[in-house]
């Protein structure tokens, strides 16, 4: 189907072929087209300009008016865990007594209790709970996905959700990229062997894992009580040698050394950062490394927020995700993440978008597909509502804003 969007109010994150991560300052450039038109065909963007310029020889099977609306890129969210079974409300209950992450952690609740709710459910089953959520983030403007395994914690059940989060690729218009997270947690059965657990990821869930081309990339939770940096240096290192790329949970509860295991190893993203100080900036300034922000799940634990401003200040590129999972941040909505940014981590409106769209994308080994309004880029877009300006998104936190979301070129009803 081709579709012709025209009067469109603001088109925003127009960019010229291959555009680049925004690193630093160069994130509060938002090029944006006014009275634009866009054309989609064959699931690609095509032409886009001024109205103006728009010529008139009936050239879509669709045409639609986006009078006193924006368009955008849709959103690319480049950390969830959005595979598991169930919820974890009851540990939230346990929060508002004031219980913390890792205490609840500790008594077994946690990822374990995720994991146990997994074991006990049919791959088909937990494909259908996932796709509920995978239709909630559609709708709430986004249109490519990282997701990670890491509820298994057992090769079995780790391929199980690996196969799900490939399924949900071939049967969701979402782009979706998938993370082997084997390192999010010690199984109860190797509480006092530590080590056993590595070695069975290492020499067991690896192999597996690219053998049956389940992912592209490879994660740990290096964290006190979680993967050590030794653990998360042996397990990148062996998913390189299975060609998984490295991302790492890094630096969400204490300065774990997780920034810097991952920058040896060339990862595409450290995530989290709440404990990040000046020697990790300074280590990411001088990698290819991204910082992915996840102001969700600081919310959530409520937490001291990362700094963004500093790591904008250190010339680091900084992307925003959701990390959508059921423990840390049971939401998958990018614009509420956004305001988070603007909020607690004083991001500009410019800036978020950059984190949202184009660095996210870059995040997840996109950028020269997704994340922005491009010639020949994936047509994933939304057009929004009669909105005043696209600082509104941000600002309206709460307020359904999108109209019409079109992911590969067709309307996502
Ligand atoms: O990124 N920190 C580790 N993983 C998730 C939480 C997962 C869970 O609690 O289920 C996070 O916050």
């Amino acid at each position: 189907m081709s579709i012709l969007i025209t009067n469109i109010k603001k088109l925003v994150q127009v960019e010229g072929q291959n555009p680049p991560l925004r690193r630093g300052k160069q994130m509060s450039t938002l090029n944006c087209i006014d009275s634009a038109f866009l054309l989609i065909k064959g699931g690609i963007i095509t032409d886009y300009g001024q109205m103006s310029e728009l010529r008139r020889d009936g050239i879509a099977e669709k045409v639609i008016d986006a009078s006193g609306k924006m368009v955008f890129p849709s959103f690319c969210d480049s950390h969830t865990h959005l595979v598991y079974a169930g919820s974890r409300e009851m540990e939230f209950m346990d929060k508002i007594r004031g219980l913390s992450y890792q205490e609840i952690a500790r008594r077994g609740g946690g990822i374990l209790n995720s994991a146990k709710l997994l074991h006990n459910t049919s791959e088909d089953d937990l494909f259908h709970q996932a796709m509920r959520r995978v239709d909630e983030i559609i709708r709430f403007g986004t249109g490519a996905v990282e997701i990670k395994s890491g509820y298994g914690l057992n090769t079995e059940d780790e391929l199980k959700m690996l196969r799900v989060i490939r399924r949900i690729s071939k049967e969701s218009p979402l782009t979706v990229k998938a993370t082997f997270l084997g390192a999010h947690a010690f199984p109860e059965r190797y509480k006092d062997n530590k080590a056993g657990y590595v070695k069975e990821i290492i020499e067991e869930m690896i192999p597996r894992v690219a053998q049956e081309g389940l992912a592209e990339y490879i994660d740990a939770f290096c964290e006190e009580g979680f993967f050590s940096v030794e653990d998360t240096d042996r397990i990148l290192e062996a998913g390189a040698k299975c060609g998984l790329r490295a991302t790492v949970h890094a630096n969400q509860m204490s300065e774990s050394g997780g920034v810097e295991v991952g920058v040896k190893h060339d990862a595409v993203s450290v995530a989290h950062l709440e404990f990040a100080t000046q020697r990790q900036f300074k280590c990411l300034a001088n990698s290819k490394t991204i910082a992915n922000l996840l102001p969700g799940a600081t919310f959530f634990l409520e937490m001291a927020y990362p700094s963004a401003r500093r790591m904008i200040e250190y010339d680091i590129p900084v992307a925003l995700a959701t990390n959508y999972n059921p423990g840390s941040c049971p939401c998958g909505d990018m614009k509420f993440i956004m305001s988070l940014a603007c909020l607690k981590m004083k991001m500009t409106p410019e800036e978020v978008f950059n984190a949202a769209t184009i660095n996210g994308a870059y995040a997840m080994g996109l950028g020269t597909t997704h994340g922005s309004i491009t010639r020949g880029k994936c047509a994933n877009v939304f057009i929004t509502k009669d909105i005043p300006s696209y600082e509104f998104i941000p600002y309206s936190f709460s307020t359904p804003l999108i109209d019409t979301v079109i992911l590969n070129g067709e309307i996502y009803e």
